[in-house]
């Protein structure tokens, strides 16, 4: 049952107009926060630096957190240092702390110091194999950080909304247990009533989750809580493939964005086992930024929503390797290994029907195609520049 928030959303001061103007992408804009003052954790990340450009360029003011640990877990290809000086130069009211979200202390002064009004919570370990090797460090970023900005937010700004950035992995392979055909270029689902996609009654426990999966589930839960037990205006997102132009994109996270590094650079690309037919479903950042502004201005508590692309926006990845070589004049260099990615998804396609019904207002702007050009467009422009040309 859908749980409505009993507070009083203007206590937000979200003013609504149900027959605002229409922004460039068609976009119907059915309501404006009047300034706010806006947490986004994991600024410089894919996510958050959307969260930043969208809300600053709203004249709010926007705090982000964030200590580069994606150059931590990924190495120098994973730093977001370049994204921290694009933010800086292009934002108006963004301030920058280097704050560690396990650092509980350095997070009670900063909501000392700032009443926020929206947190979006976006800083996490993001990639399922790189937590094997990382099992402590990935559980103490992604369910302590978590527990840590939650606990700040009660304490300090109760009435805020939190959005939390959880994932489909919490589902672990629950997905793969639906029925599926092969064709050609793709898994697909074998039933008529999947043709949707997974919606959010799909099953968290009993299943292979992956040590991210679990530490995501443990925060993804805890937030929810806090909705529900606390009354706190608390949404969590199961994403699917998040993307866009602003991601700095590894091996081991980032599927679209490593996958057009790689074939700008003429490296190998590597495609791990359900011979290459593995299915995702991809979600540009803006629009996930404005199902985020969506919530914001209509909060609920510790409501639940997946969150991808949808069958508009899935793509298998031999047919994205055909897309982008098509795009790009030329073949891309990958293999094939036999060994699929431990609890990785077969066919995973986001139902968004629930978050559809409750916020109608909200739809997919970018097409897969609008995607990938705009990951081509960035991606040869830092490859040019990092190459001195
Ligand atoms: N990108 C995807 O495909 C995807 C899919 C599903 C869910 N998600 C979730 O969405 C959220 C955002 O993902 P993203 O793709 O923007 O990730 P990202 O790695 O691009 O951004 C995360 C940011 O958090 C920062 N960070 C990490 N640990 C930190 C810490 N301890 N303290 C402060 N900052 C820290 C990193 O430096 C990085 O800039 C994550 O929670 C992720 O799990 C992402």
């Amino acid at each position: 049952m859908a749980l409505r928030t009993t507070m009083d959303t203007n206590s937000l001061n979200l003013t609504h107009n149900i027959d605002g103007p229409t922004n460039l992408d068609g976009e119907k804009q059915t309501f404006q926060m009047k300034p706010k003052t806006v947490l986004v954790t994991g600024s410089s990340g894919l996510i958050g630096s959307e969260a930043v450009e969208h809300f600053d360029r709203q004249g709010h003011q926007v705090h982000g957190v964030d200590n580069n640990m994606r150059q931590v877990f990924f190495g120098d290809p994973g730093d977001t240092t370049w994204n921290l000086d694009r933010l800086r130069a292009i934002s108006r009211n963004f301030t920058h702390h280097n704050i560690d979200i396990r650092d509980r202390i350095a997070l009670e002064t900063l909501f000392h110091a700032h009443h926020f009004d929206l947190i979006v919570h976006c800083a996490a370990q993001p990639s399922h194999d790189r937590a094997r090797e990382i099992p402590i460090l990935d559980f103490e970023v992604n369910a302590l950080g978590t527990v840590n900005l939650l606990e700040t937010t009660r304490l300090y700004c109760p009435e805020a909304v939190f959005i939390f950035l959880s994932t489909n992995k919490v589902y672990g392979d629950a997905p793969n247990e639906i029925p599926l055909k092969e064709l050609e270029t793709r898994w697909e689902y074998d039933r008529p009533e999947d043709y949707n996609g997974i919606n959010e009654n799909c099953r968290i426990d009993r299943t292979l989750h992956s040590l991210f999966g679990a530490s995501k589930a443990s925060a993804d839960l805890m937030a929810q809580e806090y909705g529900r037990y606390f009354g706190m205006k608390v949404c969590i997102f199961r994403g699917g493939c998040l993307t866009g132009p602003s991601h700095s994109g590894v091996e081991l996270h980032g599927f679209l964005s490593y996958l057009v590094k790689v074939a700008i650079s003429g490296g190998t690309y590597s495609v791990f086992g359900y011979k290459g037919k593995q299915v995702r479903d991809n979600i540009h950042s803006h629009d996930v930024v404005r199902a985020i502004e969506e919530f914001a201005a209509n909060p609920r508590c510790g409501e639940v929503y997946n969150l991808g692309g949808g069958r508009e926006n899935s793509t298998s990845i031999l047919e994205a390797i055909t897309n982008i070589e098509h795009r790009m004049g030329k073949k891309m260099n990958w293999k094939y290994v036999e060994q699929n990615r431990k609890g990785d998804h077969i066919c995973y396609i986001s139902d968004l029907s629930k978050f559809r019904s409750h916020y109608p207002n909200w739809r997919i702007t970018r097409s897969l195609d609008t995607i990938l050009g705009e990951i081509i467009a960035v991606q040869s422009r830092l490859q040019t520049a990092a190459s001195g040309g």
